[in-house]
């Protein structure tokens, strides 16, 4: 049977394109999720693409994928450096977990520097953009390779 990797976008990703496009650039969610797609098709994986402003509908989306997932891709956004709830969820999903930002965070401002996410996670993609994202579903295709 065909694996299913939830890949997870936090708060303001929905204004990418739109939001501070000398940091973020001008490609979409829309693009993105796109793009994220393709790489999923090639990589024989399905994917199952989700955004939310919400920290509680990102957990409860974690809890869902310890049920419905291989594994789990996830740019937390600004929760990434604050929810504590997320990462009790990641830890508790038991599933691979790849951690993106499309900034290179730690360019960035300090309290940039620390990740509740990175803790959970097999590996960290940041600062290439979108293509994170392909990168991040060409690893995890790897990882769940590895583990059969
Ligand atoms: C981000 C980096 C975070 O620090 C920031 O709060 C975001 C986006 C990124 O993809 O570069 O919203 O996760």
């Amino acid at each position: 049977m065909i694996q299913v990797v939830y890949v997870l976008n936090g708060p303001n990703l929905n204004l990418l394109g739109a939001r501070e496009p000398d940091i973020y650039g001008h490609t979409t969610l829309e693009d993105v999720e796109n793009s994220t797609q393709q790489a999923g098709n090639s990589a024989g994986l399905s994917i199952h693409f989700l955004q939310s402003n919400e920290e509680g509908a990102l957990v409860n989306w974690i809890q869902e994928a310890r049920d419905k997932a291989a594994g789990l891709i996830i740019n937390a956004a600004g929760y990434t450096h604050t929810s504590v709830a997320i990462m009790d969820a990641l830890i508790a999903a038991e599933i691979p977990i790849i951690e993106v930002h499309l900034s290179n965070i730690y360019k960035r401002e300090d309290f940039r520097h620390h990740s509740y996410v990175s803790k959970t996670a097999t590996g960290v993609i940041c600062g290439f953009g979108a293509h994170g994202y392909v990168m991040a579903v060409d690893a995890m295709a790897k990882l769940l390779k590895s583990d059969q």
